[in-house]
């Protein structure tokens, strides 16, 4: 009896086939699991006479070997069916990589760098943490001066919640690089300062709490007015096309005598006059002037020996111009529906 069980499951196992790993499992389950069938000879075999167990109990490990021995063929045919569809393509096109773009900003202030680069300026970095010294006090700005509240100074508290007086606070303008730059190194200085700013501001579509400045300074001996105009106006040209004319207004800053602002022809109407510069024909672009006799006596520099002068920008308002960017809040929101339309710059 039980040798014909056997013969018949051996006959089951020469013929045991599966289309997939699941069908395997379940003929691994059937037959050689703790209930499967095979088992369950194994489990009768006790019942056996021990002049026949030697024989039936050969016949039954042949029945076990067998069965183990065709679903391991069987499993091997699977794993190399999948491994030849894993197999790597290398002749495949590539999928195509999503390259990031540059951020406006960054592609305008590099371009501002480039263009003073081309005329000797190189870059000065300094932090965005200050001190009251090196953005206000070495600035000619007198201890009471309102221009600390002008510039909405964001000033940082030393113990959380107290306003004591405080003469740690962030940069309000890139003008304290300048000061780093003339205490620590003697003239000819020619260097640019680009970095962020921040002023305590609403934010609007037309103000932010931080902005980006990239200001200049060229202190050597009898630097004058006329090269001032000249770098200027060189810039402009650069940065907004040959045809553009640059006009200079008086104007006032605590740290340049005389100080001025500088506009540029309109560069959407041509300097006829349209919406965008109010008819006027003109836009203002930037703030200059002669560095204070005060300024350079503060930082070390000798002001009979030496003068200077100084320039500072927004990155904002010149990528305004160029780009039309009419929300600021569009360069710090990350949209890359907007930032997207960079890619090929
Ligand atoms: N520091 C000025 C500002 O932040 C800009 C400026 C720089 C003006 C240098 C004159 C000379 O507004």
């Amino acid at each position: 009896m039980l040798k014909d069980s056997i013969q018949n499951l051996l006959g089951q196992v020469r013929e045991m086939n599966a289309a997939n790993a699941e069908e395997l499992e379940a003929l691994r389950i059937k037959y050689l699991s703790k209930k499967g069938e095979i088992t369950a000879l194994f489990n009768e075999f006790r019942e056996v006479p021990a002049d026949q167990k030697r024989e039936i109990g050969q016949m039954l490990n042949q029945l076990r070997q067998q069965a183990e021995t065709r679903i391991n063929e069987l499993k091997e045919q699977f794993e190399a069916k999948k491994a030849e569809a894993e197999k790597l393509d290398l002749t495949r096109t590539p999928d195509p990589i999503a390259l990031g773009t540059r951020h406006p900003l960054s592609l305008v202030r590099e371009e501002i760098e480039d263009i003073f680069s081309r005329i000797g300026f190189t870059i000065a970095q300094g932090p965005e943490v200050e001190d009251d010294k090196h953005v206000y006090g070495m600035l000619n700005f007198a201890p009471e001066h309102p221009a600390r509240d002008m510039q909405d100074t964001f000033f940082i508290e030393k113990e959380i919640g107290v306003q004591k007086p405080t003469d740690v606070l962030l940069r309000s303008h890139t003008s304290s690089v300048q000061t780093r730059v003339m205490t620590s190194q003697k003239p000819p200085i020619r260097v640019l300062c680009p970095g962020r700013v921040y002023r305590n501001e609403a934010i609007s579509a037309r103000a932010h709490c931080f902005f980006h400045q990239v200001e200049g300074l060229y202190i050597d001996k009898n630097v004058s007015f006329a090269d001032l105009r000249e770098a200027l106006l060189y810039f402009s040209k650069e940065m907004f096309g040959p045809e553009t004319k640059i006009r200079l207004r008086p104007s006032y800053f605590p740290f340049t005598e005389p100080s001025a602002e500088m506009d540029i022809s309109c560069n959407i109407c041509g300097g006829t006059g349209c919406s965008f510069c109010k008819g006027t024909g003109w836009v203002e672009i930037l703030g200059c002037g002669m560095v204070d006799p005060n300024v350079l006596e503060a930082c070390g520099i000798d002001s009979k020996e030496y003068s200077g002068y100084a320039f500072g920008m927004g990155v904002e308002r010149i990528t305004n111009l160029k780009y039309r960017v009419k929300d600021l809040r569009l360069f710090s929101e990350n949209d890359v529906r907007f930032l997207r339309q960079f890619e090929s710059c």
